[in-house]
């Protein structure tokens, strides 16, 4: 071993104690004392080592999706999309990619339950050979609202009330009564799929519309979507409150326990793509994150699979240190004007220089996994071996050179400033369409959810009858029945 590039790990481990320097620990069980009793010794190195590392053990938790479970495998191409798209991870059938991924639940603690009705988040990390493209995704193919200007409020009225510590619908029914773009999400959420019954039943999507671009510079918007291939199962309340009352792990616990039997969970991936060009033709904005695309117009496309068949090594090193965001994609992979994902390329890495620190990307389950360089250098916590001497660029003296250039979209962009909605906002069809999609039962259960939640007694006379209008407003007999049964009037 060169001693010189010797890097921690335990790998390396000595057989006996050692303090953090290496010096040999012969006493791990008794403080330094005077005498048998005491007082103990501030020159106790090893004691004072000890509780120091035990009292910075923890890291801030994500101040979203805090609660997770990860697990690792492969991304196997099955059908040819280079027509598409040049990324060098699908450039042809059979090519594998090592992945890391993170499910999790979305509002609450590191240590909560994971039997509440909340999105589930889906977080791919591909290691390519052009770096780590990051999928980071939900469980339902649309979100709340559709400008990231609002994120922080809503985060803010799903949380607990800071007060008491307590996650109210008053302060979240409250809040989205002044957002009706908010109900597609809302017929996911309040819907039987909820609450999965656990990680490896629920299907994924990129949400976001993302940007394909082939050789050519031939731009398609593109959605992702995941099918897992053991089927989508969920949990009704009384289900969920029986599992949650006596695991409150049993989603972290099903992934482990599969993976460890052998028992691999799998996805497929779809895409669906539109050619810019025909944007202007729907009654939605194909680039507004509350939408879906019509399956019937534009169909699902096998693009590969996801197998999870290894179980992390260590939770804290490959969950909670790991570091997803949207903004990290690869040649052949682009952004769209889509004004969440907009949003989404600042926050994640903002939100991680952070939670992690300026050099986060570093980490073992964050950085890449092939060959890189730059010139960003230093700062808190970086343990990047480096002797080179020339730390600029351009140089005579160290020909690195730019990489290749690959296309990325050319459209031509103008406008003037503005702070506005986007023009075709169509709030209520799809959130109607998919209730009227339900059987009568499912609709019925969708309905119990409403009129519990608008149960609540802080909720005024007024934001009840702005959620009646709403529903109204998307499929007419949903309005009348919680209309009559909440006694309120739907306020147009
Ligand atoms: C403007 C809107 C959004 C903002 C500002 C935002 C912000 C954040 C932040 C700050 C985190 C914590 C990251 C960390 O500490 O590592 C996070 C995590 C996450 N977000 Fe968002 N988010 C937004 C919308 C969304 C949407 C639409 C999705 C789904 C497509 C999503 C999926 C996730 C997932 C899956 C994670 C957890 C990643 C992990 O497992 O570490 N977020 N988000």
């Amino acid at each position: 071993m060169d001693p010189y590039k010797y890097r921690p790990s335990s790998a390396f481990n000595s057989p006996f104690m050692t303090t953090n320097s290496g010096a040999p620990i012969w006493n791990n069980n008794n403080s330094l004392t005077v005498g048998t009793r005491g007082p103990i010794l501030l020159e106790d190195y090893h004691l004072v080592e000890k509780l120091a590392n035990f009292d910075r053990e923890r890291i801030p938790e994500r101040v979203v999706h805090a609660r997770g479970a990860s697990a690792k495998g492969f991304f196997e191409v099955t059908h040819d999309i280079t027509h598409l798209t040049c990324a060098d991870f699908l450039r042809s059938p059979g090519v594998q990619t090592p992945v890391i991924v993170r499910f999790s639940t979305v509002i609450h603690e590191r240590g909560s339950p994971e039997t509440l009705r909340d999105p589930r988040g889906f977080a791919v990390k591909f290691y390519t050979r052009e770096g780590n493209f990051d999928m980071v995704g939900n469980n339902f193919p649309v979100f709340f609202i559709r400008d990231g200007m609002k994120f922080p409020d809503m985060v803010h009225a799903l949380k607990p009330n800071p007060k008491s510590h307590i996650q109210e619908n008053w302060r979240i029914l409250d809040f989205f009564s002044h957002h009706p773009e908010s109900l597609h999400m809302f017929t996911f959420l309040f819907d039987d799929i909820g609450i999965p019954q656990d990680y490896r039943h629920m299907e994924g999507s990129g949400v976001n519309t993302y940007t394909l671009i082939n050789k050519a510079g031939k731009v398609n918007y593109v959605k992702f979507h995941w099918k897992p291939t053991c089927g989508v199962k969920s949990l009704l309340e009384d289900e969920a409150v029986k599992i949650g009352g006596t695991n409150h792990s049993h989603a972290t616990q099903d992934l482990y326990d599969s993976i460890a039997a052998g028992n691999y969970p799998e996805w497929k991936l779809f895409i669906q793509t539109m050619d810019p060009d025909i944007e202007d033709r729907f009654d939605f904005d194909p680039v507004d994150v509350t939408k879906t695309w019509p399956e019937d117009i534009i169909p699902l496309q096998p693009v590969g699979r996801l197998v999870l068949n290894k179980n992390i090594d260590n939770f804290f090193a490959e969950n909670e240190q790991l570091a997803f965001c949207p903004s990290l994609v690869v040649p052949g992979v682009h952004y769209s004007d889509d004004k969440l994902l907009q949003t989404r390329i600042f926050s994640y890495s903002d939100t991680q220089r952070h939670r992690l620190g300026p050099n986060y990307l570093q980490l073992p389950a964050n950085a890449p996994k092939t060959a890189h360089h730059n010139n960003h250098h230093e700062g808190f916590m970086n343990f990047m071996h480096r002797d080179e001497e020339v730390n600029y660029f351009p140089s005579r003296y160290d020909l690195t050179r730019h990489a290749e250039t690959y296309p990325i979209p050319p459209v031509v962009l103008t406008g003037k400033r503005d702070k506005v909605c986007i023009a075709k906002e169509n709030n209520f069809k799809q959130p109607g369409d998919r209730y009227r999609s339900f059987t009568p039962e499912r609709q019925e259960r969708f309905v119990k959810r409403w009129v519990d939640a608008l149960s609540d007694p802080r909720l005024t006379h007024e934001i009840r009858s702005i959620w009646v209008s709403y529903w109204n407003q998307a499929d007419k007999s949903l309005g009348q029945k919680l209309a009559s049964r909440l006694n309120v009037r739907p306020m147009m």
